[in-house]
């Protein structure tokens, strides 16, 4: 192994993935939720840094759908950042740099000049050493008023996952040959011991469905997950206080959801955890309380806080969108309390409201179908829609010219790529100021209504170049013929089922 990995797993790239999560609409919306200020404009110009940026897929799609503001993303993997450098120059994006340097390097390299700092799926996998780097880095580069979003595998949920990595990583030394086939080996192996439900696997419940989805994961995931020297999970009480020596405050959860106490905690918690008066102690119990085994926190540098009427100000004046059609939001969410329903007469209408537009929150409140239950109760549902990845909080209408114009370019490029192959599926929304998911046939059926030239044609020239073939009903098709009419056939789905939320968001 190379010597510049510091026991980072080395010699095989992360998944090319976009975590919406590190959006500045939906970090400003957690903010501005728990009353502090926020501290970018989302309408103008900020500076963002992704630490251990792994291929830069988030923060070029965020690039893409933020002209003003400047995003600089960070790994010491010079394949991720060979191929980041690579899309951003296809996409044409001056406003994003990928940066191959280590920690260290990033650390020391500039001025106290970042506004947001974004550490996604690093805090947990290096070094106690890099950790302490990351810590100097938060205090040397991070503004004072200044995010930074910390993710991490945490206590006591991730206990439940403990000797299950400490088979994957022995039986990957076990063995000799390419790592992605030890690693498909080792899930295997890990699942033939799971079925023989003999001690710690008779107590570990969990563990089926954890063993099901790594079957559904890439070698280069589970490298990355797994397959580290270091791997460490955490108190939220330990990181609070490792990142009070860079002058940060917890400031609460990412996901708005996990602030809604009546979703994740019984009723008779509240007075136990009002007893605990450190707050990292008291969060701490929230996570016993629900059994988390990953957080993602948002800590602030002597950010400010919002009076009760700016609060409320900003949250009003917040746009919102829908992801998904508005037949399509569910009846019942899980949460940590158990099933959860969603009373219908609130949702119903606001589901309406937001599929015909991009209605604020006083917009939405004031309808006469949603008037009758107040605004905090819209605002909660928002806040359950919105963890859900069904809504998103949305940009100002302020500057969205200027954001189609960047986001259409980048936008041209990732469907492009999409004739050649599937590893980039993420279109930047100039509406939310976020990525949005397409399959490759999708992209392939946008690009073709670009051109415009014949969906079904110019997709079966994409597929069929890979050698690939569609089925219908589980049955392979055979022939150009069969699949240029399944592929009518799905492009006429894909206008009336999907097409409208792509061109609500600004994609389409
Ligand atoms: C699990 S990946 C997460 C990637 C990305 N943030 C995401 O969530 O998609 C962690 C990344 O940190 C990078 N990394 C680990 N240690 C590093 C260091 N000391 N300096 C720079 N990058 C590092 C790795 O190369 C890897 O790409």
């Amino acid at each position: 192994m190379q010597g510049w990995t510091e026991g980072y797993v080395g010699g095989i790239g992360y998944i090319h993935a976009f975590y919406r999560e590190l959006s500045p609409a939906l970090l400003s919306f957690a903010l501005t939720l728990r009353g502090w200020r926020s501290p970018m404009d989302l309408a103008g110009s900020f500076t963002c840094a992704e630490i251990g940026c792994g291929q830069g897929v988030s923060s070029a799609v965020l690039a893409g759908c933020h002209p003003d503001a400047r995003f600089e993303a960070v790994d010491f993997n010079p394949g991720h950042i060979a191929g980041a450098q690579r899309l951003a120059a296809e996409a044409g994006l001056g406003n994003a740099a990928f940066l191959e340097e280590s920690f260290a390097e990033y650390a020391e390299g500039g001025a106290k000049n970042l506004d947001i700092v974004t550490l996604h799926g690093v805090w947990s996998w290096v070094s106690a050493e890099n950790r302490a780097i990351l810590v100097d880095l938060l205090k040397r580069r991070l503004k004072p008023g200044g995010l930074a979003f910390v993710s991490y595998n945490a206590l006591p949920g991730t206990l439940a996952y403990m000797p299950l990595r400490r088979v994957l990583v022995e039986h990957c030394a076990d063995r000799t040959g390419p790592l992605p086939e030890r690693i498909e080996e080792a899930v295997a192996f890990a699942s033939r011991l799971t079925a023989l439900n003999a001690g710690w696997f008779a107590q570990a419940d969990a563990l089926p469905a954890r063993l099901d989805s790594l079957k559904r994961k890439s070698p280069n995931y589970i490298a990355h997950e797994y397959l580290n020297r270091d791997w460490t999970a955490f108190y939220h009480a330990n990181v609070a206080r490792e990142l009070a020596a860079a002058k940060l405050d917890f400031a609460g959860p990412a996901v708005p959801m996990e602030q809604m106490d009546e979703l994740s905690l019984p009723p008779d918690a509240l007075p136990l955890l009002a007893e605990a008066r450190d707050p990292a102690y008291r969060e701490t119990l929230r996570d016993l309380l629900t059994n988390r085994a990953f957080r993602r926190d948002l800590f602030v540098k002597g950010a400010g806080r919002l009076t009760a009427a700016e609060r409320r100000d900003r949250l009003r004046a917040t746009r919102f969108a829908l992801l998904v059609p508005p037949d399509d939001l569910p009846e019942v969410i899980l949460a940590p309390v158990g099933r959860v329903p969603l009373p219908q007469d609130l949702h119903g209408p606001l589901a309406e409201a937001l599929a015909a537009g991009t209605p604020t929150l006083a917009e939405l409140s004031a309808l006469p179908a949603l008037a009758r239950y107040g605004e905090e109760a819209v605002l909660r549902a928002l806040m359950i829609l919105t963890s859900l990845a069904l809504a998103a909080p949305a940009l100002p209408e302020a500057g969205q010219v200027a954001r189609a114009l960047q986001s259409d370019r980048f936008n041209a490029a990732i469907l492009e790529r999409n004739r050649r192959d599937d590893t980039l599926d993420t279109l930047a929304s100039p509406v939310l100021g976020s990525g949005v998911a397409v399959s490759r046939l999708e992209a392939l059926f946008l690009l073709a209504r670009r051109r415009g030239a014949d969906p079904a044609a110019t997709a079966w020239e994409a597929l069929s170049a890979d050698g690939l073939v569609l089925s219908r009903d589980g049955a392979r098709l055979d022939g150009e013929e069969a699949n240029l009419a399944e592929l009518r056939a799905r492009f006429d789905r894909f206008t009336r089922l999907r097409l409208p939320t792509l061109r609500r968001l600004g994609v389409a």
